[in-house]
């Protein structure tokens, strides 16, 4: 619901609040987000107008207690004394900043905004959000600033974003526009984000908040491995099931800022945006820049409250609507298994091996093209490798499909090898202005998706393959970072990097309306492009090329803060395995990778009949997860960052029924007596039987569930519970129904 009284707006959904009001020097002014608040109530005495500062600047003579320095604000623009991070900078052609923008309307809508060529939310009804949209202007050069605010109905989520409209008649320079600008009253908070490097992607890490600015960014050219464009802030004391934290995300996958700042009177500043190095943007008379969507969601119920928003987002909002009921198949990929080693002849026999213990779907990874046998060679040559596949790419699909399996393919549509037909054909596609003064990542260079002829040739090769095959899957891939940032084709390099994303979207956008059916999922050296852009066409993604299954307690855990387990590619891999020489029991591997979309990424022909009997169970098992983790809502119970048991939960409350998964990473000498998990999310008064046994709701959340007594030492009765890598399955379901529950 969207209110608009007097000169206050108030967006809520009898859960949460978010109001603002028009100032009076004809700006917006921030005056509240968070738990719901009452509609139909004056809220100007949260405007701090009257506090008079010395030393700071002021808008109207007599009146120095109203400065832009100190008052909360809606969409802060710099050079006009408010000395925080602004949110948009902007300059005429004579190069005066431009940042007289004052309220000159506004309008609501149904639904959420469209945008041409960018990601973004979207609903199946109108009914289910709603958006307002305020006009600003400066009148004397004539641009307007178009400040779009959505709130779902269904959901404790905001998503902001602008678009600026340039009516005059001389050009306007862009230098940095957010997509979110938000004041807080206090300080009082630890900002939560997910960091971390290739192979160790979003790790958690809090830290307090300190004076200054404190953020998270990329200028890579990909939102990154090193930082997720999510972050939140959470009170000190908030939990994973109590207290408040709000949270951002942001709809791109480019070069990105997201920031806290506290001031100098303990106020915060969250920004997030479009990161502004390297960023300019000319807009001539008439001409549009839209910013992409910023999401914010608020909870009282903590982390885990905060990330089922999320994840309903996602769910819901933001990936294909076709995907959002659809199984994901089960699917073998070659990669840790062969390498660049392959032929016809192994692929086939490898495709039998997997279907006969159950896969759906066999995805031939990297090198099935030009002569590619290593990674120093053919990128941009999107032609099979006749040396490999003599029958080329629809006689291997065939081959395939006719051992009962579906059949995916590995891209990497973004990048050229130096040693490629397409580099000598076209040297004018790449990235850097001169030959010789490039850096190389992995033996590559990156093509200017900037240029439209680059994105029309990807399109025509991609769907000549996919039509060839009749593609079911494709792994996206981007395996370096973009250097020398310089497109030969564009005239202002300021726009490079965020062409370079519209191009990507554009080659995306194309390729999901023609091939709907096809499941595309992002990857970009393991989780290095795991964002929100990327979910709109791509709604799972390779989470990490780590695939211990140890080290993806972790990785999955923290990615859950933000993005749903159906959007976290997680497969069972051989040992020892390749990135930490770790070995770890079958079962476990699969135990951590059920909560995801599962598979595998090894040899099932070296397998033994035992081992091979055992992934035709680990199959079924994850059958039977696979609509919790469509349906049902995630909760995190124990985090790996804090010892070495993890622990969390599917449950989906509508047909009463859930998994619990629980890990011992590493054993502890003559460790505490019986254990408990707490669960979480049930009704406490309606019984559940867990494993055969019955308990109570209240009983499962307040004590616990007993997770047993784990032992050390051999010749113990009890011996399957000792030792490292320890996991175990617990399924959920109501037997009995708490009179008076939903
Ligand atoms: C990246 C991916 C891997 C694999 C290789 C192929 O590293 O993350 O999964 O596809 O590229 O070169």
């Amino acid at each position: 619901m969207i209110v608009v009284e007097g000169q206050q707006f108030h967006l809520t959904n009898s859960r949460i609040s978010y109001i603002f009001t028009i100032m009076k020097n004809g700006q917006l002014g921030h005056l509240y987000y968070g738990k719901a608040l009452r509609t139909g109530r004056d809220y100007s005495h949260l405007e701090d107008y009257e506090s008079v500062r010395p030393n700071t600047t002021h808008v109207f003579q007599g009146d120095p207690g109203f400065t832009l320095e100190t008052v909360k604000q809606e969409f802060p623009v710099y050079g006009k004394g408010d000395f925080r991070e602004p949110a948009l900078l902007m300059e005429a052609e004579d190069q005066e900043v431009i940042g007289d923008f004052l309220y000159a309307g506004h309008e609501i809508q149904e639904g959420t905004p469209r945008s041409e060529y960018l990601p973004c939310t979207s609903v199946k009804e109108e009914a289910e959000a709603e958006t307002l949209i305020v006009t600003m202007q400066d009148k004397r050069r004539n641009v307007k600033l178009r400040l779009f605010y959505t709130i779902f109905e269904e959901l404790d989520v905001l998503t902001r974003k602008v678009q600026i409209v340039n009516e005059g008649e001389s050009l306007v320079d862009v230098q940095r526009m957010m997509s979110l600008s938000m004041d807080l009253p206090d300080d009082d908070y630890e900002m939560v984000h997910l960091s971390g490097a290739w192979a160790r992607e979003r790790h958690i890490v809090t830290r307090p908040l300190a004076p200054g600015i404190q953020g998270i960014s990329s200028r890579r050219g990909s939102s990154s491995h090193q930082h997720n464009p999510f972050m939140a802030l959470k009170r000190p004391h908030t939990t994973e099931h109590h207290g408040e934290v709000i949270g951002v995300n942001f709809v791109y996958s480019g070069n990105f800022l997201t920031q806290a700042e506290v001031d100098h009177y303990g106020g915060v500043r969250v920004s997030m945006g479009i990161h502004p190095e390297r960023f300019s943007w000319r807009l001539n008379p008439g001409e549009s820049l839209e910013a992409p969507e910023a999401v914010l969601t608020y909870s009282d119920q903590g982390m885990n409250g905060l990330s089922q928003s999320m994840h309903q987002l996602i769910h819901k909002h933001i990936i294909p609507e076709r995907w959002r009921k659809r199984k994901r198949p089960v699917l073998i990929n070659n990669w840790e298994a062969t390498y660049f080693d392959f032929d016809e002849d192994r692929l086939i026999s490898f495709a039998k091996e997997a279907k006969n213990v159950g896969v759906d779907l066999f995805v031939l990874d990297d090198g099935w093209f030009g002569r590619r046998n290593d990674d120093k060679t053919s990128l941009g040559d999107w032609f099979a490798n006749e040396y490999k596949l003599p029958n080329g790419m629809g006689g291997l699909a065939t081959c395939i499909k006719a051992e009962g399996l579906e059949f995916g393919l590995w891209f990497e549509p973004e990048m050229v090898s130096p040693d490629s037909e397409l580099m000598k054909k076209h040297p004018e596609w790449v990235v850097g202005k001169e030959v010789g003064h490039r850096t190389l990542g992995r033996n590559q260079y990156v093509l200017d998706f900037a240029n439209p002829e680059v994105v029309d040739y990807l399109f025509e090769r991609m769907a000549s393959i996919i039509d060839e095959t009749d593609l079911h899957y494709i792994k996206w891939d981007m395996n370096r970072n973009i250097t020398e940032p310089y497109s030969q084709y564009l005239h202002r390099q300021g726009e490079f990097f965020h062409r370079y994303m519209l191009g990507v979207y554009d080659l995306y956008n194309r390729l999901t309306s023609k091939y709907p059916d096809v499941l595309f999922e992002s990857c970009a050296g393991g989780g290095g492009r795991f964002d929100l852009g990327m979910m709109h066409y791509a709604p799972q993604a390779w989470a990490s090329d780590n695939t211990d299954a140890v080290e993806r307690l972790k990785i999955q855990y923290g990615t859950s803060l933000a993005y749903p387990l159906s959007s976290i590619g997680s497969h069972v891999s051989a040992i020892p395995n390749h990135q930490t020489m770790r070995e770890t029991p079958l079962s476990f591997r699969a135990g951590v990778a059920y909560f995801g979309t599962f598979g595998y990424e090894l040899d099932p022909g070296s397998l033994t009949e035992e081992e091979k009997a055992e992934l035709t169970e680990q199959i079924a098992t994850y059958k039977r997860i696979q609509p919790l983790i469509r349906q049902g809502s995630f909760y995190r119970l124990a985090s790996p960052f804090d010892s070495d048991r993890t622990a969390w939960m599917i449950y989906d409350g509508k047909v009463g029924e859930g998994v619990i998964g629980w890990y011992k990473a590493l054993a502890s000498p003559n460790p505490p007596g019986t254990q408990h998990i707490r669960l979480a999310g049930l009704e406490t008064g309606s019984l559940y039987e867990v494993n055969g046994e019955e308990y109570y709701g209240d009983e499962l959340m307040q004590v616990g569930l007993n997770t047993g007594v784990e032992f050390n030492g051999a010749n113990h009765e009890h011996m399957e519970r000792s030792g490292d890598e320890q996991y175990r399955l617990y399924f959920i379901k109501r037997v009995a129904r708490e009179r008076g529950s939903l």
